[in-house]
């Protein structure tokens, strides 16, 4: 059977926006941003994107394209020694990713259920926390993860036109639109003006200041945003039949996630400002508690949280089908499994693999800090190597083609990826690597201790 591609051009640059515009925009980027002081860290997140994530984008899609092959195909035709076998490095990063990623997933849509049968009602920040440990630990989330899952299989197994291209289409328009009326509805709250104040005025004594933590944590953010670092640029990128712009499509790709997560900002600081929380108050769960305390206080708060929470569960689908469609690729291309079984028994084993984050957010810790810290960066890492350093001349003809008017871009972006951007990265993965062992001999070690 031949291998299937994009039905449209539209189609591919939907689907790698559905998969770049995720949880990572929505539940990450806000509480991160809260975390290292609003501005300064937009500011320094923007200039990696630039800077580090768009090169990296066309390393992915240079390989996806030439090699028209899952990761694992594409190194093993393209590399030889260790090269040949690094694509195995993504299969692993796919499982763990989408493992706790569908569990995380499950707690916005068990939210929005939350939202049409009860309401958001709870003011008292307590009680708020008391619902989300409820909803994110316990039977209840694993059958939320269980659910997640379903709708991911069955989108991948109806295949990359009939179920990717068809469902980004409707999802990624839903999206946009969503969250501009939800930004909208934002500037018309109480606490918008000392929102946009916090989150807009630049201010670079705080970035001089703290910019050894601020560095990397925008690094991160950058390439888990982008979906770089575990072969799904490459992946969509082998199903481009034709030639065409790639320094284009991954400006478009960069920009649109870009704005997505700007103006996500512009929902979730006037909701919290306007019932007086201060963001950045910590981690995963106090986004989920300080917005839920605050759509109980505002008017319409109801509706706008339904709205919020649905956006984010779509959004979260059209990323994990990226994710599950590199490990599937991989079966279909290496080990000639169809698509349906091929989808329905990875989907199985990775429902498997996230059941410990459903039952104890622990192992979020544990799955995340290992995924996002270290396995997505050192991905990320060996691929801008192997591009820059082994098949540079080949990496160099690819962009070329599709492009009219070259100019230098081809020998300047090599040149960046070669040396800048692979020092940027190696400097992420150090502080990521000492940053889990932190993690393993901390918290983790107390929770293993008190069983
Ligand atoms: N980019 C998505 C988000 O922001 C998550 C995602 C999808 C991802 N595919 C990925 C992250 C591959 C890393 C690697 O939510």
């Amino acid at each position: 059977m031949a291998r299937e591609t994009w039905a449209t051009r539209m189609g591919f640059i939907l689907a790698a926006v559905g998969s770049a515009v995720g949880l990572g925009n929505v539940w990450r980027f806000p509480f991160i941003t809260g975390q290292y002081g609003g501005s300064s860290f937009l500011i320094t997140y923007l200039a990696f994107v630039a800077l580090v994530g768009f090169p990296a984008i066309l390393v992915e899609f240079v390989i996806g394209r030439r090699t028209e092959r899952n990761p694992v195909g594409a190194l093993r035709e393209l590399g030889s020694g260790v090269w040949s076998r690094a694509g195995w490095l993504f299969v692993v990063t796919g499982f763990v990713i989408l493992s706790y990623y569908s569990v995380v997933a499950g707690w916005f849509l068990r939210y929005t259920l939350i939202g049409i049968t009860e309401g958001y009602t709870l003011t008292d920040p307590s009680e708020a926390n008391a619902l989300y440990q409820s909803v994110s630990a316990g039977l209840d989330a694993v059958v939320f993860h269980a659910l997640f899952m379903l709708l991911v299989v069955g989108i991948i197994a109806a295949g990359v036109r009939r179920g990717i291209e068809l469902s980004v289409k409707v999802m990624v328009p839903a999206i946009l639109v969503l969250l501009v009326g939800l930004a909208a509805y934002g500037s018309t709250l109480d606490g918008a003006s000392a929102a946009y104040a916090y989150y807009l005025s630049p201010d670079f004594g705080t970035i001089a200041a703290n910019w050894t933590e601020i560095l990397p944590a925008a690094a991160g953010q950058a390439f888990f945003t982008l979906s770089l670092g575990m072969g799904v640029m490459i992946t969509y990128a082998s199903y481009l039949g034709e030639d065409r712009n790639l320094a284009a499509d991954a400006g478009a790709i960069a920009t649109i996630d870009t704005l997505v997560a700007v103006l996500v900002g512009f929902v979730v600081f006037p909701v919290l400002f306007s019932v007086g929380i201060e963001p950045g108050t910590g981690g995963p769960g106090a986004i989920f508690v300080s917005l839920t305390a605050a759509f109980a206080g505002i008017p319409g708060g109801r509706v706008l949280g339904i709205v919020f929470f649905g956006m984010v569960g779509i959004a979260a689908l059209s990323s994990a089908i990226s994710i599950l469609e590199v490990l599937v690729s991989y079966l279909i291309d290496e080990v000639g499994v169809a698509r349906v079984p091929a989808a329905a028994a990875v989907g199985a084993a990775v429902f498997l693999l996230g059941v410990p984050v459903a039952v104890d957010t622990i192992f979020l810790g544990l799955y995340d800090g290992l995924a996002y810290g270290i396995l997505l960066v050192l991905g990320s890492l060996l691929l801008v190597l192997f591009v820059g350093w082994v098949v540079p001349d080949l990496g160099r003809e690819e962009l070329r083609k599709g492009i009219a008017d070259v100019g230098g871009l081809d020998v300047a972006w090599i040149w960046v990826v070669r040396l800048p951007v692979a020092i940027v990265i190696l400097v992420s993965l150090i502080l990521g690597v000492t940053d889990y062992v932190d993690f393993l001999t901390g918290g983790f070690a107390d929770w293993l201790a008190a069983r």
